[in-house]
């Protein structure tokens, strides 16, 4: 979800639908504005996508120069009108991204002082706590301050106020908020990407902090209530363009990036001569002596693809958990351990919760992330960039490539720090990883044959992918994008395991994608995909020439450039990801915005 805030000199209602559109990226289900106009609040909200709200406001028109807008992506009741947001209690007008988690003690309380629910969100009480702060008197800076002090849980937030039409208040804790500077006016966004069309001068707001904007300025306050000055940074314009540049979705956009994001990872974090890696010096394996990786989604993939490195080529024993069991499962951690986090936004509650978790307890920790200014990033005490640019498709692409090669450096350094590799061995590791940004163009070249198999795949009910070693994580990841884009029900296997329970779904209709680069685990790999041939499965063989060539004959075959087995698993995601987007497009489903997902999923 996504919030805006303005403070204008015009008409402010178009350029936050506007700033709104540039957020769609993150998922929502309904989105709001309200204004203040001739010192009168009002507001609009419609369920659905932004054109909807845009086609209401054509009919009703939201005047004012003063504005707040949002995209709610549901947690607290389902998305209709009187649950989206901008949520209003008298004066009070308030967008909130995170959960209150403590909204039915706090809704009970109001509704012992008279104040009735109007919605099922946890956010009411946000306006309706300060609305009544402010029925005893207080003004809307001290009610707001009052509000805080209450509210458990996750939260930004931007406040908009009857009567004042040069005020806005905004807090941020576990959530990003940032206030973006004008001439004459000011903003309040929930990331750079969404101030980009109206300033490049930005001041996060740091955890904790809260801030009173009006067109003169911004004071900001932290959680003690002190008066602080938070810095301002000028953000690069190049990292929030956000165009498809002539593709016709933004996931086409992104998968076709993947070789210049991966040459710009390489040049960025090999040394000059590409002969060494170029990490900072905190990066120091040698004294480590287990790795702990934590992710979501598609991130979690990538770091079971890099628990197989770390382990084959450091030597290093490697834990991988998904974020939202990390904790809660109370991992055994050594104060001798490294920590790695995974994550494109930088903002996955769960990730960041678990990094919290590890706090002193480890070695060091590192962040693997693609927004920079994220609280990750932040928070890790080593940041590592996989500099993919602005993700905008929903289903992560580019960031799961780009997450790939910085972990598989970072094992290849683990192995050096530790003796297993030799400068010579890690230059002749770097030499294949080099290879990257052309072999993935060649695996682009692929997509005439993948969209004509999309159409083969998109009548199925169910698809099982099947990889071995490095390739039962892409399996995973295949059936995941598969599943998201296209809603077509998939399940990612490790082929040996087939025999143990998925066999028995395999009849004439299901399709078996097998992802199989001839390795040293070709052979046992096809020798799974036979046991599904017998059974009149339906197997596409993803491999490169020897491979195919080997396996006889399949229903559908599809043929890959030759790769080391060092960078297989990133040049076969590509595959992955181009099956998903065109079965997505023969199906006609939202490619960019797949229903009920969220690109950046900052709740628990
Ligand atoms: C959401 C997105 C996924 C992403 C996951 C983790 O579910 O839809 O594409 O992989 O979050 O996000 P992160 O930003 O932490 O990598």
């Amino acid at each position: 979800c996504g919030i805006v805030g303005v403070l204008g000199s015009h008409e402010v209602a178009p350029l936050i639908l506007e700033s709104l559109k540039r957020l769609e990226y993150r998922g929502y289900d309904s989105a709001g504005i309200a204004t203040v106009n001739a010192g009168k609040l009002d507001r609009r909200r419609a369920v659905g996508k932004l054109v909807n709200l845009s086609d209401l406001m054509v009919h009703e028109a939201l005047p004012g120069k003063a504005g707040i807008g949002h995209t709610r992506w549901a947690t607290h009741g389902e998305p209709n009108v009187a649950n989206a947001h901008p949520h209003r209690s008298g004066p009070v007008a308030v967008v909130h991204n995170g959960i209150i988690e403590n909204f039915r003690p706090l809704r009970e309380e109001l509704a012992a002082a008279g104040i009735a629910r109007e919605s099922d969100t946890d956010t009411e009480v946000i306006a309706q706590l300060t609305r009544h702060h402010m029925d005893q008197g207080m003004d809307p800076q001290q009610a707001v301050g009052a509000t805080l002090t209450r509210l458990e849980g996750a939260f930004a937030l931007a406040f908009l106020f009857d009567g004042q039409d040069n005020l806005m208040i905004g807090a941020r804790k576990g959530s990003p908020l940032a206030v973006g500077w004008g001439e004459g006016e000011m903003f309040l966004g929930s990331d750079a990407i969404a101030l980009a069309p109206m300033t490049d001068r930005i001041t996060y707001l740091e955890e904790g902090d809260w801030v009173v904007v009006t067109r003169e300025g911004a004071t900001f306050y932290d959680r003690a209530g002190q008066r602080v000055n938070r810095s301002v940074a000028k953000i690069q314009l190049e990292q929030t363009r956000v165009d498809k540049a002539g593709h016709k979705h933004f996931m086409a956009k992104e998968i076709a990036e993947q070789p210049s994001v991966l040459g710009a990872g390489l040049t960025h974090h090999l040394s000059a001569d590409g002969h060494a890696l170029a990490f900072p010096p905190e990066v120091d394996f040698s004294r480590c002596d287990r790795v702990t990786m934590v992710a979501c989604g598609t991130g979690h993939y990538a770091t079971q693809v890099a628990k197989y490195w770390f382990e084959q080529i450091a030597g290093l024993p490697c834990d991988i958990d998904i974020a939202s069991e990390f904790r809660y499962r109370e991992p055994v951690l050594s104060d001798k351990g490294v920590g790695i986090f995974v994550s494109q936004s930088g903002e996955t509650a769960d990730t960041l919760a678990a990094l919290r978790h590890v706090d002193g307890k480890l070695a060091f920790t590192l962040g693997v992330v693609n927004v920079a200014t994220s609280s990750i990033a932040r928070e890790t005490d080593v940041a590592l960039p996989i500099l993919a640019g602005p993700e905008i498709s929903v289903a992560s692409t580019k960031g799961f490539t780009a997450q790939l090669l910085v972990l598989l450096l970072l094992a290849l350094k683990a192995a050096h720090d530790r003796g297993r590799l030799d400068d010579a061995g890690l230059a002749a590791k770097l030499a294949e990883i080099k290879m990257l940004p052309g072999t993935l163009a060649q695996a682009l070249d692929r997509e005439p044959e993948i969209e004509a198999l999309a159409h083969k795949i998109s009548a199925a009910q169910d698809v099982l992918f099947l990889g071995r070693g490095v390739m039962y994580p892409l399996a995973l990841e295949g059936a995941l994008k598969l599943k998201e884009l296209s809603y077509i029900h998939a399940e990612g296997y490790a082929s040996g395991e087939l025999k143990h329970g998925p066999i028995a779904l395999i009849d004439e209709t299901l399709p078996v994608i097998v992802l199989a680069p001839r390795d040293a685990l070709y052979e046992k790999t096809v020798s799974n995909m036979q046991e599904v041939m017998a059974r009149q499965g339906k197997v596409v063989l993803i491999s490169d020439r020897a491979g195919l060539d080997e396996a006889g004959a399949v229903w559908a075959t599809l043929a890959m450039p030759g790769v080391s087995d060092l960078i297989a698993p990133i040049v076969y995601a590509v595959p992955a990801q181009m099956l998903a987007y065109h079965t997505a497009l023969a199906r006609g489903t939202d490619v960019d915005q797949p229903r009920n997902l969220a690109k950046s999923v900052t709740v628990e």
